[in-house]
């Protein structure tokens, strides 16, 4: 019997980014969600990890009797996966590279340093010092028992990424590569058409690239939880599709909601580009037998894993400013440097979060049991639900009485067009159930963890030096006049 980590030890050949179907299939005559079933006994495929078996039907191996795939701590991976990652530079980007190739992976990647151009033009800095590419990568292949390849190019790049897509030939395909700040896309139309032509023309090239080079690599495309918005009924926030039996009563009638996407409503102009994402790698799964993971990712918080743990020089980025930082991160940052932590509003807004650890334990899982030939599906990638004042208030209390400081929390004019008070449910049992997530972290041990860092005297002078940029000045109204303090609380001992 398969160990029970191994969530994926029982899948076959059929969801095998390393096999190859022959002959003329076409699975749409299957039907989206049924064709696995319907297309076994009546395929045969050809393994290009072993040619030397021929052909044969693809439901006759496993993974646990296939040798090309070896345990791991999550699970199942292919000996030497063939994993790209695209924004292999960024927040998430570098410490997966790191975790897949502590996992024996060849990881290969691109990045453009947008992000790193946007942080100095913005005048902030990331927190924690971070290497250049080229000196990551020298200590991590020496660390690390797979090795990680970088080139410098743009996704938009379409006469250099294609090539690239075609020689490298990955199994699995990270996509990262986007401009992630809401506020900077709220900034100017200049920020807005930066943001929307970065985020979607990358994504649709990515398909293209993946039909013409890749077509049985796996894609897994990072969205975020803020397409779908926070809806004032109180629908439950489902895994991207509704479940088979949600129904619509109109007029006297049931219709059957099953299987269609849910509604988005995005939250910025950075969201509506992730939204414009999520429609491109659906219909490329309908049209072209692609298959993708679409990762509806909550805000993510951290600093640390066990392979970046591992030496400074492996740091991953950590942006705290206005348009660049997430909100737990910027929270510890004020308070170590005396800052008042700066809720936009009530401070009643839920949102879905997730240690940077676990996500990429989650990323992880999501390589090692890929989609099957044309299957599009979500995953709400998060552990908690927390309002923003309850952040406040716990990085308060370890703040206080941990690390000897004197939190405050400001409230202010929200500059967002946002519900302040809302009903927030969100579904997130697949990575559970399915793909055997256990989470490894917790948010008071996060933020101890983020403590320790930041407080050593070097980060505290970075954040120092970027003391003004972590108060809000973008209006999603484009008026210009400063956000007005509504109150100062010291919180409760
Ligand atoms: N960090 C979070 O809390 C969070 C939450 C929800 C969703 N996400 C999503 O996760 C993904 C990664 O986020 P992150 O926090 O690591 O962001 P990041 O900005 O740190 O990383 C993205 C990387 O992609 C690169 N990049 C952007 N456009 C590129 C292009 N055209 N060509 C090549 N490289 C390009 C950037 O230089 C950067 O290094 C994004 O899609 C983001 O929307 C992140």
């Amino acid at each position: 019997m398969p160990e029970s980590n191994e969530q994926n030890a029982g899948c076959t050949c059929w969801s095998c980014p390393s096999v190859e179907f022959k002959g003329h299939v076409d699975f749409r005559a299957c039907g989206q969600a049924a064709f696995s079933k319907a297309a076994s006994g009546q395929l045969v495929v050809e393994c290009k990890r072993r040619p030397d078996i021929g052909y044969f039907d693809p439901m006759s191996i496993t993974y646990d009797t296939c040798p090309e795939w070896q345990k791991s701590q999550y699970g199942r991976l292919l000996k030497g996966m063939r994993v790209m990652i695209l924004g292999m530079d960024g927040y998430l980007g570098w410490p997966l590279a790191l975790k897949l190739a502590s996992l024996g992976c060849h990881v290969f990647g691109i990045d453009n340093f947008v992000r790193r151009r946007l942080v100095a033009e913005k005048g902030s800095q990331s927190v924690l010092a971070i290497s250049s590419m080229e000196e990551r990568v020298r200590v991590a292949n020496e660390r690390l028992s797979g090795t990680i390849e970088f080139q410098e190019m743009d996704l938009l790049d379409r006469k250099k990424f294609f090539p690239y897509m075609k020689e490298t030939r990955p199994e699995s395909i990270i996509q990262f590569a986007e401009i992630p700040s809401a506020p900077y896309s709220m900034a100017d139309v200049d920020k807005a058409a930066h943001t929307i032509e970065n985020n979607v023309l990358g994504t649709l090239g990515l398909t293209f690239a993946m039909r013409d080079h890749a077509p049985e690599a796996s894609l897994i495309k990072l969205g975020t939880m803020g397409e779908y918005g926070s809806p004032l009924t109180g629908r439950p926030l489902f895994e991207g599709l509704f479940p088979g039996d949600a129904t619509l009563q109109y007029k006297g009638q049931e219709w059957s909601l099953g299987g269609e996407l849910t509604p988005r409503d995005p939250v910025s102009f950075y969201h509506v580009s992730k939204v414009q994402g999520t429609f491109s790698v659906y219909e490329a799964c309908k049209y072209w037998w692609l298959r993708s993971y679409d990762v509806m990712q909550g805000v993510i918080y951290g600093n640390s894993t066990p392979e970046l743990d591992l030496d400074p020089a492996l740091n991953t980025r950590f942006d705290i400013d206005e348009w660049w930082g997430t909100v737990i991160n910027r929270f510890v940052a004020q308070t170590a440097i005396g800052e008042p932590m700066t809720i936009y509003g009530s401070g009643n807004q839920l949102r879905g979060y997730i240690t940077l650890s676990d996500a990429i334990q989650c990323i992880v899982r999501l390589v090692g049991l890929p989609p099957e030939p044309g299957q599009y599906d979500v995953v709400n990638q998060l552990t908690d639900v927390f309002s923003v004042r309850h952040l406040a208030e716990t990085v308060a209390r370890i703040g206080k009485h941990e690390f000897n400081l004197d939190p405050m929390i400001q409230r202010l004019e929200n500059p967002r067009v946002e519900a302040e008070d809302h009903p927030y449910e969100v579904i997130h049992e697949k990575l559970e159930n399915n793909f055997g997530f256990k989470s490894e972290s917790n948010l008071d041990d996060e933020i101890r963890n983020i403590f320790r860092a930041i407080l050593e005297p070097a980060a505290k002078q970075r954040i120092e030096e970027q003391r003004k940029l972590l108060f809000p000045t973008t209006r999603w109204s484009g008026e210009k006049q400063e956000m007005k303090v509504l109150e100062t609380i010291k919180p409760a001992a």
